[in-house]
């Protein structure tokens, strides 16, 4: 059996985020401004994109290297196709040990009440909502295409129903945005079992127009939340989680905050991401990534492409949070981050 890989800074690699499509019906302000991503914006083409078969192939490489957890990401991933065949080919993967892999998908929701049971029933693990707002009309507005928030609501409730156990909400605080909405979501999920992580608003791609003065630091949003609902620290459920964890100590379930910019966690990450069109990239805030597409269609055997990986990861270094500057923050090139789904 292959010893596990470890990259120029000892890191292992345990999740593989694998974006199946670039496109999603939302846009976002921080993540597809419509100035950008309009009208007239090329998407890939299909014949780019990677079949599920070439997918399930890099997601068997890399657990031969240690992956354990998949993450099906975009654009919005429940817009490709039949995405629930997919789930049920990744969850015929077995580890080295024999384990089934953990399989999640961050999704903005839009699709979820129509397609949580036929996830459930192909084996997807896992579930985490992007939610920026419980007011509807603040909602609308980040989306930017005048999604209505109470179908996004009926899309969580949808994957309760549908058996999911473990539903995550993510929310990415933007200063005059929605940084007066986060008490309420907060109370919204209090006691439900599902888990809110507040996000700081991040450099990532060239098009979103950041700057820290938009950026809410945690801190914050955590003190603000235990002014009024008092909590207490969680330890990490594992070694490079990207949240941080917090309780509240009426016990009515915790809360999570991803602090990249105020308290980078690069030093145990251990995420290779996977772009529709097949390309492997070592951080999130690279600017080019390792054409395994090549490979897959150029007649590569499996082992082969375990090489591949084996010596991506190998001679990866890469550790952008820890580094980001004033300068670093305002690149010429970098993918974003709805080709490689955060
Ligand atoms: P869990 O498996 O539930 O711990 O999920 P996760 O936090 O790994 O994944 P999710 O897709 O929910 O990511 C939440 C936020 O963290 C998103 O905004 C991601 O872009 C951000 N994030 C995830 N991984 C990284 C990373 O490696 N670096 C940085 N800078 N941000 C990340
Ligand atoms: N900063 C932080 N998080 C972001 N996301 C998208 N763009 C940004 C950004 N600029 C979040 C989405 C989703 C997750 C995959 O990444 O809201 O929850
Ligand atoms: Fe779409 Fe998610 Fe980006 Fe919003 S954050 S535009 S839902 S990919
Ligand atoms: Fe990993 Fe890059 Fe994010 Fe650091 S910035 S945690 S190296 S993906």
């Amino acid at each position: 059996r292959l010893p596990s890989v470890h990259d120029q800074r000892g890191r292992g690699l345990r999740d593989l985020r694998i974006s199946v499509t670039d496109r999603c019906n939302f846009r976002c302000v921080y993540c597809m401004p419509k100035e950008i991503f309009g009208r007239d914006f090329a998407f890939l083409p299909k014949e780019m994109l990677l079949t599920f078969e070439e997918i399930v192939r890099v997601a068997r490489a890399g657990m031969a290297h240690g992956v354990h957890k998949l993450r099906l990401t975009g654009g919005e991933p429940l817009l490709r196709r039949d995405i629930e065949e997919l789930v049920r080919m990744l969850a015929a993967l077995r580890t080295p040990e024999g384990d089934k892999p953990d399989i999640a998908v961050t999704t903005n929701g839009s699709a979820l009440a129509h397609k949580a049971g036929a996830l459930r029933e192909a084996g997807l693990d896992r579930v985490t909502v992007s939610l920026d707002s419980l007011d509807d009309a603040t909602f609308r507005a980040m989306n930017d295409v005048d999604f209505p928030l109470d179908r996004v609501l009926a899309g969580i409730e949808a994957a309760r129903d549908a058996g999911f156990e473990t539903i995550k909400i993510n929310t990415v605080v933007k200063r005059g945005l929605n940084d007066d909405d986060v008490v309420a979501i907060a109370e919204r999920f209090k006691g439900t079992g599902v888990t809110v992580r507040f996000i700081e608003f991040m450099d990532v791609g060239t098009t979103n127009g950041w700057n820290l003065e938009q950026v809410v630091p945690s801190a914050e949003v955590i003190e603000r939340i235990g002014a009024v609902h008092p909590l207490e620290p969680v330890p990490p459920a594992y070694s490079g989680e990207t949240a941080t964890r917090w309780r509240y100590r009426d016990g009515d379930g915790e809360i999570g905050a991803i602090s990249s910019v105020t308290a980078p966690f690069c030093g145990a990450c251990t995420r290779a991401r996977l772009s529709a069109d097949g390309k492997l990239f070592t951080c999130l805030f690279a600017a080019r990534g390792h054409d395994l597409r090549k490979l897959l269609r150029g007649g590569s055997t499996d082992a082969e492409l375990e090489a591949a990986l084996a010596e991506i990861w190998s001679g990866r270094s890469d550790n952008y949070s820890e580094v980001r500057s004033a300068e670093t923050a305002h690149p010429r090139e970098r993918i974003e981050m709805s080709y490689i789904g955060g």
